[in-house]
């Protein structure tokens, strides 16, 4: 299998980001972050940053406590930036328990010699430490002592969505938890956005989207995010970095960032939702790598059969299937004014969650006669569900403007 691999391409330097901003591996950096609620950028030291953080601050002993010295069975991931540990701690004192008492948790140990190892666990400090958010993965806690750098999560017990989507050894989403997912991720989503928070997230991708026990799916990973432009800007200007299949077309060629830039990368997870293949596939010809470039066409054409996950085996809602493709495809659009906001991302993804999009369970064979001996029979019965009339072809087009 092939992965998307991070585009971290020096560009432009930022017209509202302080070339200071961008210095890295500094123990005093400061930073500019947007104040909530208000429209002006602020600058930070780190210490005001850390001062200001909601989140403890762990030393690396506590940590080592915690994961049994960094034990390599306690490794549940790897990213470019470094692993990710499971370990343990109270959930009162926050203090390292032996394993398998207290609360699980995760921790990040960033690899010492990445080169934006310093700068992205500042800024991920600096969020996650102030922005709070059901969908958002809550920052226990960071460590900085020495070179050492590491951050301290809420343990996501099914880890992330790029595992459910592509993993072979891993049962398949169902589609109600496929929408499930898409409403969480563009509520998380549309919280960073919103006019009080004005943040980019700006590195929306499947294997960022993290699930707990019960599939509810929280954005992780700040290390990227940026302040949104304020005033009449339209965008800020920035590094281009992301990861290639996500990243928006307009970004990578200018690096001028907005909003819609992550529009259009949650737009790729919708695709990747709606079709189980990933967002970049090397094996392909150069011009179909991009799951955006491979699925076009038959977005275009409402080819839905084509593009549709073969692992949902058939089972999903035609009407639904062909909104989300409709919304994914607007999502994606190139020119950046066409995607809708992620206000408006969220209520239509929030409309597919109505029971009348629901996929009917046949009845197991057995059950049939039972059920048709000792239920009474409804009028509505007799009638064919129009979800089911639909067939193959994509003959009712939902309007996302519903
Ligand atoms: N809070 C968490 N709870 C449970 N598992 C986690 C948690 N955070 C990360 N993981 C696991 O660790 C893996 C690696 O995460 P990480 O963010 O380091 O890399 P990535 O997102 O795969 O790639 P990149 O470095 O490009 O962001 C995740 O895919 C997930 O399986
Ligand atoms: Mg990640």
């Amino acid at each position: 299998m092939t992965e998307p691999s991070k585009v971290v391409a020096s560009r432009t330097s930022s017209s509202s980001v302080p070339s200071s901003s961008l210095a890295t591996c500094s123990t005093a950096s400061t930073f500019t972050m947007p104040s909530y609620g208000e429209n002006t950028n602020l600058q930070r030291t780190e210490d005001e940053i850390l001062l200001a953080s909601s989140s403890k601050a762990f030393t690396l002993n506590e940590l080592k406590s915690a994961t049994r010295n960094f034990r390599p069975d306690n490794l549940i991931g790897e990213g470019g930036f470094g692993c990710v540990y499971k370990g343990w701690l109270d959930e009162q004192t926050l203090t390292a328990t032996r394993p398998g008492n207290g609360i699980m948790i995760a921790i990040k140990k960033l690899k010492l010699e990445s080169f934006q190892g310093h700068k992205e666990w500042l800024t991920e400090v600096n969020y996650l430490g102030q922005l709070q958010h059901p969908n958002l993965v809550k920052l226990i806690g960071y460590c900085s002592e020495g070179e050492n750098r590491l951050l301290v999560y809420e343990y996501m017990a099914r880890g992330s969505l790029e595992n459910h989507l592509f993993k072979r050894s891993v049962q398949p989403l169902d589609w109600a938890t496929r929408i499930k997912v898409a409403v969480g991720a563009a509520r998380g989503l549309s919280f960073l956005h919103n006019p009080d928070s004005q943040v980019i997230y700006r590195d929306v991708k499947a294997s960022n989207i993290l699930l707990d026990q019960d599939f509810n799916p929280k954005l992780s990973d700040f290390g990227l995010a940026k302040a949104g432009p304020t005033g009449d800007l339209t965008h800020v200007s920035t590094r281009i970095m992301g990861t290639q299949g996500y990243a928006a077309p307009e970004y990578l060629a200018t690096g001028k960032l907005s909003a819609k830039a992550d529009v259009y990368s949650f737009g790729v997870v919708l695709l990747e939702l709606l079709s189980g293949r990933k967002a970049l596939d090397r094996t392909k010809a150069v011009s179909e790598q991009t799951l955006v470039s491979s699925l076009r066409p038959w977005l275009n054409m409402l080819k839905l059969h084509r593009i549709i996950d073969p692992k949902l085996e058939g089972k999903y809602p035609k009407k639904a299937a062909d909104a989300l493709a409709l919304l994914a495809s607007r999502c994606t659009a190139d020119r950046a004014q066409l995607r809708p906001p992620m206000s408006e991302v969220l209520s239509t993804l929030e409309r597919l969650q109505d029971p009348k999009f629901a996929v009917k369970q046949p009845l197991p064979r057995g059950e049939m006669g039972k059920a048709s001996s000792s239920v009474p029979k409804s009028p509505l019965r007799c009638h064919r569900s129009p979800l089911r009339q639909t067939g193959n072809a994509i003959s009712n087009r939902y309007s996302a403007s519903k």
